[in-house]
């Protein structure tokens, strides 16, 4: 992060230009002493000349500085007010009057900054050559502990120097990996390397209430999909049934199942897998989300069928603190016992059909539309399916202009289906991936006559 200039400030606070090892830093070449010029002040008036208009302006105004510092040469006498100007002709006539006035004259005080003063950004201009300082890194995304870059191949020699300048600057980053180039076709998760910190690359990361871990070098995870993430769990009532084909360690599965959502949660991968089990343990929600690791062809196949047989029990309201679910538990025994109904069977039927889909495998997973042909095909199945459910399909586009991206993904969806889509078909761009790459979701009502067709 740069830090805006000190306006008004004839300091030159900028780190020295390093010529040191680029790894490990010989932290010592920082330390810069700047010679600024202090009001010897009494204790009791700092706050006056602090406060004044008159004066204000002319404090030494850096962030991480105090302005009131004790005078090295008589710790026990007047406080030194620190001046963002190095010598008198640099004050306004008023500010002098007001300053003579309160204090005890002029001193010199050498201001002493080093390593640990500046951000990483500014050490990192300090570092480099003059061509490279212009589009260097200037932040990561980060991951829990990890910190994550993709740097150009002209910043590689200095890959060790800024991983650790973002450890060193950075008090929650543990690790810092450059994302490599390469990125698994199947499972999308991104190869990397550690380029500072320890190779610890299982996380803990928080989205949206829910608590996630995960192996970031064997899963799929993108904090940048959060508000995508967030914006589909908002649009499904609590009560429904969600099916995730590609629910990677569960940011969509998992806070609607908090929501009140019953979810049939899906990843072929067997790491992403294993930890979506952990993480509806770890969140609480396993009577809400059941987990599956086959390929999404087959789980869209299976997942009317078993959803159908084995239904989700009714939806009960909001989840309940433990005392008010014993209450309730209490109370359900004794309606047993009397032969009564519960509340909740009399308002909510056990849940057997599935309100939507979520498809996030923006690559491919129009490819994997052609599976819903025939999910309904037996009568009994049918029935129950009124309404159809409504699937949330993302996918990349390379048409920049909102109506040629909708065209072009309306008809690759259409042809996959060979069915039309409805007038009320949503198309919504998530965001720019790369210049000339767009990510779009499509919520669509499956057709019903894809569903009901006789063959699969
Ligand atoms: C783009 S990620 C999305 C994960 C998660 N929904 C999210 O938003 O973070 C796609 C996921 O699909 C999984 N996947 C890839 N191919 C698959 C397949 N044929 N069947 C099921 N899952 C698959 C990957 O392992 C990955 O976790």
């Amino acid at each position: 992060m740069s830090r805006e200039p000190y306006l008004g400030s004839h300091l030159d606070t900028t780190p020295p230009k390093y010529s040191g090892p680029l790894y490990p830093l010989d932290k010592s070449a920082f330390r810069k002493s700047i010679p600024v010029l202090a009001a010897r002040v009494p204790a009791s008036q700092t706050s006056l000349i602090l406060r004044s208009e008159v004066t204000r302006k002319y404090l030494i105004g850096l962030p991480k500085v105090r302005p009131v510092v004790s005078d090295p040469s008589a710790p026990d006498g007047d406080k030194l007010v620190l001046l963002g100007v190095s010598n008198q002709d640099d004050l306004s006539p008023e500010s002098m009057k007001l300053i003579e006035s309160k204090s005890n004259g002029f001193a010199n005080y050498n201001l002493v900054l080093d390593y640990d003063y500046w951000t990483a950004s500014e050490l990192l201009q300090a570092i480099l050559p003059e061509k490279l300082r212009e589009g260097a890194p200037v932040g990561f995304a980060a991951t829990g502990h990890i910190a994550h870059v993709n740097l150009n191949d002209e910043y590689l020699p200095y890959k060790k120097t800024i991983g650790q300048l973002f450890l060193d600057k950075n008090k929650t980053i543990k690790t810092v990996v450059n994302k490599l180039d390469s990125i698994d076709t199947q499972f999308r998760f991104f190869q990397m390397e550690v380029i500072a910190g320890e190779p610890d690359f299982i996380v803990e990361h928080h989205e949206s209430d829910c608590r996630f871990t995960f192996d970031f070098s064997r899963v799929y995870w993108n904090s940048r999909l959060h508000t995508e993430h967030d914006r589909i769990v908002q649009s499904v009532h609590p009560g429904e049934v969600l099916a995730d084909v590609f629910a990677g360690v569960g940011p969509f599965a998992i806070p609607a199942a908090k929501k009140g959502c019953a979810v049939m949660a899906n990843d072929l991968n067997p790491a992403s897998y294993t930890y979506l089990c952990q993480n509806i343990k770890d969140n609480e929600v396993f009577d809400e989300v059941r987990a599956f690791c086959e390929d999404g062809q087959a789980f869209i196949r299976n997942v009317f069928r078993r959803v159908y047989d084995t239904p989700f029990p009714p939806y009960t309201g909001p989840k309940l603190s433990k005392t008010a679910l014993r209450k309730l538990q209490k109370q359900a025994t004794r309606d047993k016992s009397s032969n009564k109904t519960s509340s909740s069977e009399e308002i909510s039927p056990s849940r057997r059909k599935i309100d939507h889909f979520v498809m996030n495998l923006p690559d491919t997973a129009i490819l994997f539309l052609d599976a819903f042909r025939g999910v309904l095909a037996n009568k009994a199945l049918q029935e129950i399916y009124s309404t159809m459910p409504i699937i949330h399909c993302h996918c990349f586009t390379r048409e920049l202009e909102s109506e040629k991206a909708e065209a072009d993904i309306r008809q690759r969806i259409e042809e996959k289906l060979g069915a039309p889509l409805q007038d009320d078909t949503e198309y919504r761009k998530v965001r720019s991936v790369a210049p000339g790459k767009e990510m779009y979701c499509i919520s669509f009502r499956l057709p019903s006559e894809v569903a009901c067709a006789a063959e699969a």
